[in-house]
């Protein structure tokens, strides 16, 4: 029987996971969406083509391969109805190829009302949120009153939707918030329809079935393990377990049954909305790699901050994770630095730690080394040309404080531009 594998990202999510997926899929039968909803933005490129993906994985643009949305993923039928009408566009026809577990859940109108509603509430505070219904729709999901895919096919379906809006209305009265129009209840109805066109499916049955014939899977994560519900840096983070241990959750796959974790992260390190963030830097550096990178996000186009690659983060995702490799994506943003900053330790009320501490927002100090930056333009590299010696520094280094090889090295948002390294002899 075959295993999964997992990809996920490292850091605050927008590692570039979407175009490792892409580039990887060829080797897969089957790419499965776990958890997390339309708060992603998943980019991919290639011929020409600049996509962004939501809710649906980011196999979809290689035919053959079967794309899954798993039970733990939440799905807001408006969003998914423009996804599938882009894709329509560009001459993509899911309809084969795209399956849906009946276990995920709705995103409602008022989830979204309720998300801006609760972000308005928090004043400073808040989250920073997508504002995509995320937070609420899972909290009804838990709290054992949320409205699944399958439901749509019984005949209580619109009795059970009236009955959730109602609670949701009584909530935004609460927060001196209106509740939802007549004409976005209405899309969303309609949007529906678009969904009932996709296979709906028991996706646990579906991708057990697949790996005892055989074929191979890649679970494909979202958002950024540093998101994650319960790892991550709380209350500033989303509603789901972004981690390796929620594609268990989020496919119906049982933990013995994970092949290899892909953990995906940035050269240097960006997070979109609020929370704690070591290295964030606040001058010219930060601004040029903003800048260089086009670190604006892929949902809402905000603005992203940006700072320097931070090794006690990313060893504790690995940890998290059982990251077994891991891709380094945005290198050819660095291209220009005279000098690349790498925080290795933490200094926490006067002490020097490798270790995450419980709260990051307390007064974290950055401990950076300094690495001469290799100054060529990374972009039209082709696999199996030499790297610049410094870079292989880069990544040495990188290896050498994770334990963890590093397998690509992303020059860029093209699907060609993909460095493929030999990872075994990397790790003495
Ligand atoms: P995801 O959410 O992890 O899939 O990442 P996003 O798509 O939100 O953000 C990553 C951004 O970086 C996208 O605009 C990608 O096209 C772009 N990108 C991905 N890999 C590279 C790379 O190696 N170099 C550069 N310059 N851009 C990249
Ligand atoms: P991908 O999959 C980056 C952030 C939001 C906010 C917090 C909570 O593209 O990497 P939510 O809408 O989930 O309630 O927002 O999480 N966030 C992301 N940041 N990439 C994402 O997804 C994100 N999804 C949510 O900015 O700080
Ligand atoms: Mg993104």
């Amino acid at each position: 029987m075959k295993k999964v594998d997992v990809l996920l990202g490292l850091q605050w999510g927008d590692e570039g996971k979407g175009k490792i997926v892409d580039v990887l899929t060829p080797k897969y039968d089957v790419i499965a969406r776990f958890q997390g909803g339309p708060n992603a933005g998943h980019t991919l490129e290639f011929e020409g083509i600049k996509h962004v993906l939501h809710t649906i994985p980011s196999g979809i643009f290689r035919k053959n391969a079967i794309n899954i949305v798993g039970n733990g993923v939440v799905i807001d039928p408006i969003i998914f109805k423009k996804e599938i009408t882009a894709l329509d566009k560009l001459n993509v026809d899911a309809s084969s190829t795209l399956k849906i577990s009946k276990k995920a859940h709705l995103i409602l109108p008022t989830h979204r009302l309720l998300d801006a509603a609760s972000e308005a509430a928090k004043g400073n505070s808040k989250i920073g949120s997508t504002l995509k219904g995320i937070g609420p729709t899972y909290m009804d999901k838990t709290g054992r009153n949320g409205l699944r895919v399958g439901d749509f096919l019984t005949a209580k379906f619109k009795e059970k939707y009236n009955f959730l809006k109602e609670k949701h209305e009584l909530m935004l009265k609460q927060f001196g918030a209106e509740g939802v129009s007549a004409e976005v209840e209405n899309e969303w109805f309609e949007s529906l329809e678009t969904l009932k066109r996709f296979e709906l499916v028991d996706s646990e049955q579906y991708i057990n079935n697949k790996l005892k014939a055989g074929h191979s899977v890649l679970a494909e994560g979202a958002q950024g393990s540093l998101l994650d519900i319960d790892f991550g840096s709380y209350p500033f983070v989303t509603s789901s377990n972004t981690v390796c241990a929620g594609a268990c959750t989020g496919l119906g796959v049982a933990p013995n049954r994970i092949g290899n974790v892909i953990g995906i992260f940035k050269a240097y390190c960006t997070r979109v909305g609020s929370g704690p963030f070591p290295t964030e830097l606040f001058d010219e550096t930060g601004e040029d790699l903003c800048r260089i990178g086009n670190e604006y996000g892929s949902t809402t186009g905000r603005k992203r901050r940006c700072g320097w690659l931070d090794i006690p983060a990313l060893n504790y995702a690995i940890m998290i994770n059982g990251v077994t490799e891991l891709n380094m994506l945005k290198t050819d943003v660095l291209d220009s630095f005279d000098t690349i900053k790498v925080c290795t330790q933490y200094k926490v009320n006067g002490k020097l730690t490798d270790q995450m501490p419980f709260d990051l927002t307390e007064t974290v100090e950055p401990v950076y080394i300094e690495m001469k930056g290799w100054k060529t333009d990374l972009t039209g590299f082709t696999n199996g040309e030499p790297l610049p010696s410094e870079l292989k520094d880069y990544i040495a280094f990188i290896e050498k404080q994770t334990g963890v090889p590093i397998s690509v090295v992303s020059v860029g948002p093209d699907r060609e531009q993909t460095l493929f390294q030999n990872v075994t002899s990397v790790i003495a």
